[in-house]
């Protein structure tokens, strides 16, 4: 087999590879290890993926990542709340992240790299000195490529390296290598988590500016509240940092037996925009979709319903918030019954269907007797009469704003990616131009900032 060193190569093509290197934080050596890798790939890929199934990157992370996109790093200790850091993949990715994890010697005597990496998407990494890592990732790049790192559970033997700056392993020498902001979800034996040491070390790596979630009576905090730590802490700051923001989007469907249902056209478009915007803005936001065929917008925890009582059940749940943006096109009535079996046609008889109301999510909320959101938006589809009528919908769902907007088929506006808002509210009527979605988005979340600005005045 050839051999060849980055000295031998020329002046340019040097200089080329140490750009190329810098940029991926790599050494030269391993920039041309992955730059072979791949030329490699390339041409017998196939027969790679044959050799070597768990080993190569999947789709996942070679598929390039949607921006905005949290990654985050997840280092596994071993402990038997080990098993809950697989739920804490699949939370993570709930909300728009991308993890990669690390398992070190212990966590494998509770969880597989298999399964940690079948969650993940892509290989767990397990060794420091592993020729497979080190050829196309290593450590300080797993250190660096990452927006936070979270290690759960953190034992009482992870917290004492970590306190004491050791590096003997994979995960120990990432955590010492690292920038990016650190959260640990302690999990041990009441006595180990008691004892002085721990507790000196637990109070050095806060003094370091760690974060910590848990312990919960003991316990590993649930992976939904880390996944939510995780999320505060990679979360932009900006105007809504600290509020918590709930939007609806999309169409719901209402199933009129296994194959049918009643829909609408809308497109969840500008719900997800303002989902994106609000997390833009630094709020943490919940967003209570449709059936719609649109990405989940990054950084927000995405709750996907089909029904208007499910996205009512939804919405009830993810109480108490800030601010409610209703942007779902809700059906306004469903089937009365719903048929277990698929309606067969029968000859010469046309079934009819009876319809009963659905609850109304915006009304039901705006008149919450406790723990009402500060401001409740409403949206009002019209065809006629628009301010006349989204002026009658502020008063009877007692929502504090509506956007009101025209959904006459030559609008283009439902299913289409731009909107025209009359914004109403108890002081008059704001007629915005015709925009993009996104940037109706951005011009309410603005409005939503001024207004809570001004109610702190
Ligand atoms: N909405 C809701 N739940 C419903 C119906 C509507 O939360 N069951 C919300 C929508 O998300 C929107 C607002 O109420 O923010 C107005 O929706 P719209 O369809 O314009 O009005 P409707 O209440 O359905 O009244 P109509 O169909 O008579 O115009």
């Amino acid at each position: 087999m050839a051999s060849i060193t980055v000295r031998q190569l020329d002046d340019k093509l040097k200089r080329l590879l140490r750009l190329r290197a810098a940029r991926h934080s790599r050494s030269m050596e391993d920039e041309v290890r992955v730059i072979l890798r791949q030329a490699a790939e390339q041409t017998g890929g196939e027969v790679l993926e044959h050799l070597d199934p768990p080993a190569r990157p999947t789709r996942q992370t070679t598929r390039a990542i949607a921006a905005g996109t949290k990654r985050i790093l997840l280092i596994i200790g071993g402990g038997i709340a080990a098993y809950k850091s697989l739920d804490l993949i699949r939370r993570l990715h709930d909300r728009g992240a991308q993890v990669r994890c690390i398992l070190t010697a212990a966590a494998q005597h509770f969880i597989t790299p298999l399964a940690a990496g079948a969650l993940c998407g892509e290989r767990a990494y397990t060794d420091l000195f592993d020729a497979q890592s080190e050829f196309d990732i290593g450590h300080i790049r797993l250190a660096r490529d990452t927006d936070a790192i979270v290690v759960a559970p953190a034992t009482a033997d992870i917290l004492a390296k970590m306190a004491g700056g050791h590096a003997d392993d994979l995960a120990t020498a990432v955590l010492l290598a690292t920038d990016k902001p650190i959260l640990i979800a302690p999990a041990m034996n009441p006595r180990m988590w008691a004892a002085k040491p721990t507790q000196r070390n637990l109070a050095q790596l806060i003094a370091d500016g760690i974060r910590v979630v848990g312990p919960n009576r003991g316990e590993m905090a649930e992976p939904l509240e880390i996944a939510a730590a995780v999320a505060a802490i990679t979360r932009p700051a900006g105007p809504l940092s600290g509020r918590r923001v709930l939007v609806t989007a999309g169409p719901t469907n209402e199933p009129i037996d296994p194959v049918r249902f009643i829909a609408n056209r809308s497109s969840g478009k500008q719900g997800h925009a303002i989902a994106e915007a609000a997390a833009a803005a630094g709020a943490d936001v919940v967003l209570v979709s449709g059936p719609v065929s649109l990405h989940d917008p990054p950084g927000v925890s995405v709750v996907k319903v089909e029904t208007a009582r499910q996205m009512l059940a939804a919405v009830e749940r993810a109480m108490p918030v800030d601010i409610a943006v209703f942007a779902a096109a809700v059906a306004d009535w469903r089937p009365e019954r719903t048929s277990e079996n698929k309606i067969k046609k029968q000859p010469g008889q046309t079934p009819s269907l009876a319809l009963i109301e659905n609850p109304d999510i915006l009304s039901t909320i705006a008149h919450r007797k406790s723990d009402r959101p500060r401001l409740v938006i409403g949206f009002a589809a019209e065809t006629e009469a628009l301010v006349a009528n989204a002026k009658a919908k502020l008063a009877k769902k007692g929502s504090d704003w509506i956007l009101a907007n025209d959904v006459s088929p030559q609008t283009g506006i439902m299913g289409g990616d731009t909107n025209t808002i009359h914004l109403i509210t108890a002081n008059g009527v704001e007629s915005w131009p015709p925009q993009s979605k996104d940037e109706v988005a951005r011009m309410l979340i603005e409005r939503i900032v001024g207004a809570l600005g001004d109610a702190k005045r």
